[in-house]
């Protein structure tokens, strides 16, 4: 949206959000939530020092106070103003005893922290009723990064918790209509390269199907799609993700393709016929708006709305008041990053809660909340009671910044290094096999 705009535009486009951001967000229902924070960042910033945090699929900035610091993201503020509900307590203990699993680290650590009907696919898991899993990406680059490896890593495991069929969308058309400078032939590439990250994870091949939308969008599939398209008017769409009249006309529509794979029949050869098998869809919760959209639309035509399940950005290097984003190479590590590029990021950008000097630091002690190399060690150290530890040495100034950044980079090395080892094993005929619809699926129900 920012994109492609000349100056007098953009003018008046600041003179409106200036306009909208004096508005309060009071709306809280599902359609509307997104309005207040729907502004693209850049505008923002410069036409006031302060400025409401922003989170859409395509920016997420914390917000600016009147001294015009940046601030972290306010995950609590989000699921007031998206409407969702937190993950709690119970919650996590009700998942337990449903499915006899201790909760995952990204749970265990609040990285998911937010759901839509959660509750109601673990009712239908202790029911023995089907359901499955949908989750995405919109192939940007030629490598992931670690922010993407969230989402996927978490639906890996509740594949294998559930033992139940999964769907991963490659939106390559998404990245062709909102990034002028891809050509279809890059990002059709990019769809090839990030499906063998996704397929390194360790999806079951037999209930796991794969597919890029200039590949597989057509027959049932896009009967859905135009379904919903006519649900959502171009008010909703424009309120929702803050288009303008200058966006061009598919960016308006594209919404009716990423909420498709949440209806079952848009998959005959898993699912045949059958419109009511619900799913759940884990994603970071910039995606949230796409998926109000296709709440409503649900209802509208009679399917069954798709549960969520929501994780916080993995921090950019720079620190949390922003995520890791594949178009900034320096806020982020790359699946394809070498052990001394790992290296050099960490200790050359990673934001330090540490104090300015050794002396210092030994006396005053550091900030672990603010520390990234902390923050990523929240990811990624299985041992709780060491996690915890690290925190309070790190605060009582016994841990140095150094020290820190040295664990951080020992586990984020160890991490890539798997993963590059698992990709480097993905054919490009195991690859077709995943992105292949005609083929024996074990869905482990009829
Ligand atoms: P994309 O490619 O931007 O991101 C893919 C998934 O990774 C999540 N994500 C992150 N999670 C944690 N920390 C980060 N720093 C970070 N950056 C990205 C995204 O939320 C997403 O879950 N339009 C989507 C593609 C899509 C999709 C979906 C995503 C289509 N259908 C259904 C989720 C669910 C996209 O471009 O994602
Ligand atoms: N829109 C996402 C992106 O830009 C890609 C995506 C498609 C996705 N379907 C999804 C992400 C389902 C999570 C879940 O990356």
């Amino acid at each position: 949206m920012s994109e492609n705009i000349t100056a007098s535009q953009a003018e008046e486009e600041v003179t409106r959000m200036v306009e909208e951001t004096t508005l309060e967000p009071t709306l809280k229902s599902e359609d509307n939530a997104a309005q207040a924070l729907s502004q693209p960042s850049e505008a923002v910033k410069e036409a006031t020092t302060t400025a409401e945090q922003i989170v859409t699929p395509w920016d997420v900035a914390g917000e600016v106070t009147e001294t015009g610091e940046q601030l972290g993201i306010n995950y609590d503020k989000l699921i007031s103003q998206f409407g969702t509900r937190p993950i709690d307590a119970e919650l996590l203990a009700r998942f337990t005893e449903v499915t006899g699993h201790q909760p995952h680290i990204l749970l265990r650590r609040g990285m998911f922290f937010s759901h839509r009907e959660l509750t109601r696919i673990l009712d239908r898991h202790a029911q023995k009723k089907p359901f499955y899993l949908y989750t995405g990406r919109g192939p940007s680059s030629d490598s992931m990064h670690m922010g993407h490896l969230v989402p996927f890593m978490f639906t890996k495991w509740l594949q294998d918790v559930f033992k139940c069929p999964l769907v991963i969308q490659l939106t390559d058309d998404e990245k062709f209509l909102f990034k002028s400078e891809l050509t279809v032939e890059q990002v059709l590439k990019f769809s090839q390269t990030n499906a063998k990250d996704i397929i390194a994870i360790g999806f079951d091949l037999a209930k796991t199907f794969i597919f890029s939308d200039f590949g597989y969008v057509g027959g049932a599939f896009f009967v859905n799609v135009q379904k919903i398209a006519r649900q959502i008017t171009f008010n909703a769409a424009r309120s929702t993700f803050g288009f303008t009249e200058s966006d061009n006309i598919g960016k308006i529509a594209f919404c009716a393709i990423q909420a498709a794979p949440s209806f079952s029949n848009s998959f005959p050869h898993m699912f045949g016929k059958k419109s009511d098998i619900p799913c759940l869809i884990p994603c970071a919760i910039d995606q949230d708006p796409y998926f109000r959209l296709t709440r409503d639309a649900a209802t509208k035509l009679k399917y069954p709305k798709p549960a969520l399940i929501h994780s916080k950005f993995f921090p950019a290097l720079q620190g949390p008041q922003t995520k890791m984003s594949a178009s900034d190479p320096n806020s982020s590590i790359y699946l394809s990053d070498t052990p001394s590029q790992i290296r050099n990021k960490i200790k050359r950008y990673a934001f330090s809660g540490g104090q300015e000097t050794m002396e210092e630091h030994r006396r005053l002690g550091g900030n672990p909340d603010v520390d990234v190399a902390y923050q990523y060690l929240g990811f990624l150290l299985e041992d709780d009671e060491l996690y915890k530890k690290l925190a309070v040495d790190y605060r009582a100034g016994t841990l140095t910044t150094a020290e820190m950044k040295d664990l951080c980079i020992a586990e984020v090395t160890k991490l890539i290094k798997t993963m590059q080892e698992a990709k480097a094993k993905v054919t490009d005929d195991l690859v077709r096999e995943f992105m292949n619809p005609a083929r024996q699926f074990d869905l482990g129900f009829t």
